[in-house]
């Protein structure tokens, strides 16, 4: 795999993972791998926006070579401090420590404690330009997306706007631009990277789409740090990342449990019927046996989540109780949520989810579904009065009531 030329005179020069199962320790799964993109501007001077994670410097600067001696860069433009795009740092500055760096306040910050406070950074806010001789490059700070340090560069003559991790995906593949993909596994791919990674700042992500939407500049390309380029399709990511900061979603309901001894998933089973008897479609998880990043896609993309988990020890099982967490950290809004689960001598998991359903905002009905041992045939059809009760509310948005 070559550099590749993007727009004229200018070059892909990123690294290609596609060993990569986890992200962020194992927070999130990555099946598809990812790539790490870095982009060389060609000019009067040349312009490195961002560099790789560091086991695939020698990838990037192979890349660089085929347009040229990388002696020759005269700027770097550091858009975000994170080390799968910074890691490389250290690397290009040996080999051109004279080189200003392009970065905002919070950037010089993180790459001073990482790697070296002497390199010459420049800090930039939104709104401030340098000239590259032909060329214009506008720096608009976007922090929390994804980092305090995040920023996105924008080159006005082109319509072409890096904005890091925004829009990426983490999928690893030869082709560079979204309509070289399988658009359904694009699509999949950046409304996981959404959830796993930028759920809980989707309220910044909103104001700071309504900001470069009303600064008017066309867009003619996205070049992210992950993945694809948007060339073809560019409103799709806009209008995605409108959908799910706002926490638009469909009228599916997640299922999502672990059981024991079968009793807690005979009651998922019954509520999935009830559900369906009332016209509303379930996604049922057996949690241990899924892939949790791609669940936690799910609940964003839909409106209700339904978390069930035996008792033990009067609290969550385990492994569910790591997807609670990510639930309650990730934020997903605007959700309709209940809890159900059997119980030995004593309860705890239903209700110590349903508060951390209300933790996070959910509607949450309170299901009543906390049975010993194994339901009964009346408890199997209080589960699958409750999937009524909960389809109703769920399309209707009225009290849930038969
Ligand atoms: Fe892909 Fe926040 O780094």
């Amino acid at each position: 795999m070559n550099k590749i030329e993007i727009m004229k005179g200018i070059y892909w020069v990123g690294a290609i993972d596609r060993a990569v199962r986890h992200f962020h320790g194992h927070a999130y799964t990555t099946p598809r791998g990812t790539t790490y993109n870095a982009y060389l501007i060609k000019g009067e001077k040349n312009v490195l926006v961002d560099t790789v994670y560091p086991p695939f410097i020698d990838d990037m600067f192979d890349r660089i070579k085929e347009v040229m001696d990388p002696s020759k860069i005269d700027y770097v433009v550091a858009n975000h401090v994170e080390m799968d795009h910074s890691g490389g740092l250290p690397a290009v500055m040996e080999r051109i420590p004279k080189a200003k760096i392009f970065c905002t306040a919070k950037g010089k910050e993180g790459f001073s404690k990482y790697y070296s406070d002497k390199w010459d950074y420049r800090v930039v806010k939104t709104g401030d330009e340098i000239s590259i001789g032909g060329r214009t490059l506008k720096f608009i700070e976007a922090p929390m997306i994804h980092w305090p340090d995040s920023m996105f560069t924008y080159i006005k003559e082109d319509g072409l706007l890096m904005p890091n991790d925004a829009f990426g995906q983490h999928l690893a593949t030869d082709e560079r631009f979204d309509d070289e993909v399988d658009q359904d596994v694009l699509r999949y791919e950046m409304s996981k990277y959404y959830a796993n990674i930028l759920l809980p700042l989707s309220r910044i992500i909103a104001k700071k789409l309504d900001e470069v939407k009303a600064l008017g500049l066309p867009i003619k390309m996205i070049a992210p740090s992950h993945g694809i380029i948007w060339r073809k399709n560019i409103s799709l990511p806009i209008e995605e990342y409108t959908k799910w900061s706002r926490g638009d979603a469909a009228g599916k309901a997640v299922i999502v449990y672990e059981t024991m001894y079968r009793s807690t998933e005979m009651m998922a089973e019954a509520i999935a019927d009830g559900l369906e008897k009332e016209g509303v479609e379930s996604i049922v998880y057996n949690f241990p046996e899924s892939d949790h990043s791609h669940i936690i896609k799910d609940v964003m993309e839909n409106r209700g989540l339904i978390v069930g988990s035996s008792t033990m020890h009067n609290d969550i099982l385990p492994s569910i109780a790591s997807f609670v967490h990510e639930v309650k950290v990730l934020k997903p809004i605007k959700k309709i949520g209940a809890s159900f689960g059997s119980r030995g001598w004593a309860g705890g998991a239903v209700k110590k989810i349903e508060d951390i359903l209300r933790g996070i905002g959910a509607d949450v009905i309170e299901s009543g579904l906390d049975f010993q041992y194994k339901p009964s045939e009346p408890e199997l059809r209080k589960c699958v009065e409750f999937g009524r009760r909960f389809a109703l509310k769920m399309r209707d948005g009225q009290p849930a009531a038969l």
